[in-house]
């Protein structure tokens, strides 16, 4: 290389290496900020869930369980449009029998089409029915909940998530903790931790006209007062009645509303790492037969 282009290869390296440090830098410190702007409130504490993990899969037992907290306690304020009643009967879900599942639809009333004097015609729920929500529009539901607005629970396991307290510039650590050790469940966490996070407001808390005290929700004031007690609803499979118990079973139920397909996705992982270890295996077999006639 003569020495105008050895000059020139080494400026235009200096140019790149400043410039990728500066992108690095520039989004740990945005990122970092972000992230410490949303953190209020104590360290949301990682539950055993049976969907963790690389190969973690949905209990259906627990799912039905949950199913039964959704309908007798919350589905009086949260809808779950996205789900259809033939989803509860569907493998990877709470696996209800196909008459279980229609009992559940015909509950519900539907509005389809007209009558002869052109007024709304209502009908029973079917299985292709997408779930019926508690109120009519979005105006009706503010104005039974105190100005406040019940999420649709359809994705909301999804979008919630939890911030650490931990320095901002260890985040990409956390990211890459998160990402090696399959932590998917943040949204559960969450879910469960405000559950179970009701208390009495502490000394100087001023607390809004109807709002409850609640550890967990940014801010710590929510509208939605404690929905849970002890025995709110009642188990056919002889597990607990706490209102522990109801929160775990109803987060699940909802972390499967908001990703039905886990256990088929998850399966297909495991076939993947199995196949990638006999594909090693067989490629270490391969190299030491192909270098097995050269002397070291
Ligand atoms: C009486 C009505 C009512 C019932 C019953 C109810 N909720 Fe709520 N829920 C609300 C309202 C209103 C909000 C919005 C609160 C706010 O923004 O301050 C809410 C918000 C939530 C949120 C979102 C919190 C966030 O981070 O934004 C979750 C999760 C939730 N409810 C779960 C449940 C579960 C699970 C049940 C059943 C065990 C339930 N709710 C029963 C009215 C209700």
């Amino acid at each position: 290389m003569n020495s105008i282009l050895k000059n020139t290869f080494l400026k235009n390296t200096w140019k790149l290496v400043s410039l990728l440090t500066a992108m690095i830098v520039g989004t740990v410190l945005f990122a970092g900020s972000a992230l410490a702007a949303g953190g209020t409130g104590p360290e949301v504490k990682r539950q055993e869930w049976s969907f963790g993990g690389f190969n973690g899969q949905y209990d259906k037992a627990q799912l039905q369980r949950g199913f039964g907290v959704y309908k007798e306690v919350c589905a009086s304020c949260h809808g779950l449009k996205l789900l259809s009643y033939r989803n509860l009967v569907q493998k990877g879900g709470p696996e209800f029998s196909k008459e279980q599942a229609l009992a559940i639809a015909k509950e519900a009333t539907v509005i389809d089409g007209v009558d002869e004097d052109g007024e709304p015609k209502e009908r029973p729920g079917k299985l292709s029915d997408r779930f019926q929500g508690p109120f009519k529009n979005e105006t009706e539901a503010r104005s039974a909940n105190n100005g406040a607005y019940p999420p649709d629970f359809s994705v909301l396991a999804k979008a919630r998530t939890i911030h650490r307290h931990v320095p901002w510039y260890t985040e990409p650590y956390w990211w890459a903790y998160d990402m090696v050790t399959a932590y998917e469940e943040k949204g559960s966490d969450y879910i469960y931790a405000l559950l179970t996070g009701y208390g009495t407001a502490p000394k100087g808390e001023v607390m809004g006209d109807g709002m409850n005290y609640n550890k967990y929700f940014p801010g710590h004031q929510i509208a939605m007062a404690n929905p849970l007690t002890d025995d709110a609803v009642e188990y056919t499979d002889g597990t607990a009645t706490t209102a522990e118990q109801h929160a775990k079973d109803v987060t699940a139920f909802m972390a499967w509303a908001s990703e039905p397909h886990l256990n088929a996705r998850k399966n297909l992982g495991k076939r993947v790492q199995i196949y990638l270890l006999i594909f090693a295996l067989l490629l270490f077999l391969a190299k030491k037969s192909v270098w097995a006639r050269l002397k070291h």
